[in-house]
This record gives C-alpha cells, structure tokens and sequence, in this order.
C-alpha cells in the first residue's frame, strides 16, 4: 500500500485526552496538507477523533478550531499557492477561512470504536493501562480486513509485549509523543522485536514531515526519557527524604526543587516536573517499569502516600497546573504539602532559612530562560559550573551529587542498550524535557 493510501483513514484513539488531542492536531494538518496537493484532488481523506468521553470530543472541537486559525495565519503565503487556482479566495480571511474549513472537515468525531475497522493507521493514545490497550487494539484488528498499520503513544510499556498480546503480527511501533505534542519537538520512535521494517520508514518519513525529532530507542519498559525521568524524580524524592531527617518534609522538597531548578539551570525544579506529568501517572509508570528491571526498586511510598492523601497535580484542560506536591498560584509554586498535617505550608515560612542554609549562589548563575535560548549557553554553562565546581557550600554539593546520579542514569541507559548512544540520550533531555544541557556532561564534578 502506498503511503498516501495508508493515510486516506487514520484513527486517533483517545482523541480527547492530553496527548492524543496534540496528536490529532499534527496529524490533521499533514492529511490537509496532503489533501490539497493537485494530484490528491479526487482522494477523500478521513481522520476519525474516537474517545469514550462525548464531552472531551466537543471541547477537543473547540479547542482545534482555534489551533487550526493560528496554524493558518503562520502560513498564509504558502496557502495562497495551494489555493492558486480558487479566484474566489482574494483576501486572506479568505484563504484562513476556507483551510479552517477544510481540515476541520476532515475531522470525524465520535465515541464509536467500530469506526476504526475501516482504517489503514490507528494512532492510539488512551490511558497507560497494557489489558486496556492490548483489548482495544485487537478488538480493531479482529474486526478490520485492511491489516492496519498501529502507532502507540506508550510512556511506558514494551512494543514486543502490546504486539503479541494483542496478536499484531509486527505492525505495530512505539511512536512517543512528549507533552505537549504540538510544542514538543523530541519523538522516540521503539520498535518491537517483530515490527516491520517498512513501518518504520514510514513513520519516520511522518515525524519529520511533522518538523519533529526522531530517536530510536530500543524495547525497554520507560524508554529512554522515563528511564531518565522515573529515576532522576526517584533520587530527588531520596534526596529530600535525607534533608527531612535534619528539618522536615516540605523544607527538604523546597531545597531538592530549588537545587534542581537553580543550581543545575533546569526549566523546572524536579517536584514542580512530577506534578506536571502528574503524581499518579508517575506512579503508574514506574509499576509499569518496575517488573522489567533488575538490581533497583522503581518505587516510592511518598508517591502512594500523596494519591492516597488526593495530592495528584496534572494539568486542567486549559493547561493551567493543578495543586500537587506543590500549590500554584499564577502558574507559580508557592507551598508544599505537608504529609502529616496533610494541608499546604507556604513558602514564606520557612524559604528564608532553607535559602541562607543552602549557602550563595555563584555569582555567575542565570535563570534557564536566560540561558537556554542563549546563543553563548555552552560558555555561560561552562563559566557557570566552574564556579559551581569551586564551592563547597550545601547547595553546590546536592547540585554536584545530582548531576553524577543524572550522568549515572544517562550511562546507564546506554550500558543497557536502552538507548542506542550517550548522544541520542542527551537529545531525549535536550528536546523531550528542554534541559540546558544533557545528563552525560562533564560539568559538574
Ligand atoms: N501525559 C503525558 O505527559 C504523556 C506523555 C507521553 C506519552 N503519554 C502517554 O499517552 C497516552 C495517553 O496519555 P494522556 O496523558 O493523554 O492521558 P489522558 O487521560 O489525558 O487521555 C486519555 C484519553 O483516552 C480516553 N480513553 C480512555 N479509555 C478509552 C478507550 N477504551 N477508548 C477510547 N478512548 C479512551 C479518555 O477519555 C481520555 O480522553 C498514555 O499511554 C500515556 O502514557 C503521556
């Protein structure tokens, strides 16, 4: 099959939700884009948005309508060329009006799976649970002739173990999308002991057509950026836990994610990145990955303590974070939850002493903002952590301790053939989680 045939029906599964609403939105526009090249002018092409929440599909509507304006506006002089042979569209509301219809008409909502049994791709992106996916996905297969081609969005579970319970026969590949897609720009693309190679092609000749980054990553529950992350979340829980024996829990969670964020010039402090992904979906991540690794325990107790106390953070549909292990307000944390009086201390109460305790800054130190999209980052980086390199005071040693566990992590995931290189593991960080910089470095010493 072609592969312009094969996109003449997609399927988005969990369509609705955060990732696959991101999905729909990039896949969208390639079909339209496709749709209005002259030698496609008599194929019809059909994207089905299919989610279990009637209610997600009407915002997920809404919410495309106005992606689909912006996306128009940024590229009006080439919709002027694809439109070349309509007179009628002069003006360019004309020409935004006439694109927001067309993708939009792509476009099937619905809340019916059976829809799917006619498709040649199914992207699916439902919750992160292996019975649900796996009954999904060959409830589709059983039921449609065509031999669909299946992308799974998982963070976590193994290809090879979704392919052979759901009895695929290889035509399935891990395409990992990274929160939000449409910002985005990391793809890791894994494939299963049996994916077809053809399959493969053809997703990366998608991504890119997508302007993302792709990297390989081998089969191993996590992949490579949850094989960081769990890991990297896991030591600054540790971390905090050490601090809490000397002060208490929300001091030690106000300096682990002070340290992340400041001192190794991260987007955000580690505690802030657990309650963007979400308490639980971290949590259910690493019991997904916990049976496949051997000589560690992806597990905490803080974390189950947190979603039984109700302490989940996520995001609301607006993409405004929720309260977590910290409380925001503007969009900025302000408190953390205090486990035993199970209510939230403010920073004020404590952030003067856990400042004046964690020693002075370097004088160098900029902001993430500042840096990362610096062209001199590399030799303000280098400037910054020599003098990082020199102190001794609490901060600089939980910085410096930090990054050779982050480093030990990233090595590792290249010792275990998670990842093909040190390099692809530091484009995951670099792309997927906007570090600075990537784990394997020889900053800190
Ligand atoms: N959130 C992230 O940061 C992130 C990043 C990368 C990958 N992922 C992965 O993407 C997938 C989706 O995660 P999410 O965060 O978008 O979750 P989500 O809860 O926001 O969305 C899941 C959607 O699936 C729908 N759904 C549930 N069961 C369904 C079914 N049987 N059929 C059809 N629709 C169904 C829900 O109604 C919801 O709209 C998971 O596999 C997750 O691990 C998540």
């Amino acid at each position: 099959m072609e592969n312009t045939e094969r996109l003449q029906n997609v399927s988005v599964l969990g369509a609705a939700g955060k990732m696959g609403s991101g999905i729909l939105l990039l896949t969208a526009l390639e079909l339209a884009d496709l749709s209005l090249k002259p030698e496609n002018k008599d194929k019809t092409f059909i994207l089905n948005a299919i989610d279990v929440s009637d209610a997600g599909l009407s915002g997920l509507m809404k919410y495309l309508q106005g992606q689909f304006i912006k996306a128009a506006e940024k590229k009006t002089v080439q919709l002027r060329g694809m439109y070349e042979n309509r007179d009628e569209l002069i003006e360019n509301y004309d020409i935004i009006n006439q694109y927001v219809f067309d993708v939009m008409n792509i476009i099937r909502p619905t809340t019916k799976m059976e829809v799917a049994y006619n498709s040649t791709l199914v992207f699916e992106a439902i919750i992160e649970n292996p019975d649900v996916k796996v009954k999904l996905l060959s409830q589709i297969d059983q039921n449609n002739h065509h031999k669909p081609w299946y992308f799974t969005n998982t963070s976590s579970i193994p290809i090879t173990q979704l392919d052979s319970a759901a009895n695929l026969g290889g035509r399935i590949l891990g395409v990992h999308f990274y929160n939000p897609p449409a910002v985005q720009k990391l793809v890791e693309v894994i494939k299963g002991k049996e994916t077809r190679e053809d399959l493969n092609e053809f997703a990366l000749g998608l991504i890119k057509s997508m302007r993302k980054k792709a990297v390989p990553s081998n089969d191993f529950a996590g992949f490579i950026g949850n094989g960081h992350f769990m890991r990297d979340a896991l030591h600054g829980i540790n971390e905090a836990k050490k601090l809490a024996k000397e002060s208490s829990w929300v001091e030690g969670v106000y300096t682990i994610n002070k340290v992340t964020q400041d001192y190794l010039v991260r987007p955000m402090g580690i505690f802030q990145l657990i309650d963007y992904v979400g308490v639980e979906v971290c949590s259910y991540i690493m019991s997904v990955m916990n049976p496949h690794v051997k000589d560690e325990d992806l597990h905490s107790d803080v974390l189950d303590q947190l979603i039984v106390q109700g302490v989940l953070g996520g995001q609301y549909s607006s993409g405004a974070q929720k309260d977590g292990i910290l409380k925001y307000e503007k969009g900025r944390p302000v408190a953390v939850w205090d486990l035993d009086r199970k209510d939230y201390i403010y920073f004020t109460d404590f952030q003067d002493a856990c400042d004046a305790k964690l020693g002075k800054m370097p004088s160098t130190f900029m902001p993430w903002k500042a840096v990362n999209f610096n062209r001199s980052k590399a030799a303000i980086l280098e400037t910054y952590f020599n003098d990082l390199n020199g102190m001794n005071s609490l901060g600089a040693n939980i910085a410096k301790t930090y990054n050779s566990r982050s480093n030990e992590i990233g090595k590792k995931l290249v010792a275990d053939s998670v990842a093909h290189s040190e390099a692809d593991v530091n484009t995951v960080m670099l792309t997927g989680f906007f570090h600075a910089y990537g784990p394997i470095n020889e900053y800190l010493k």
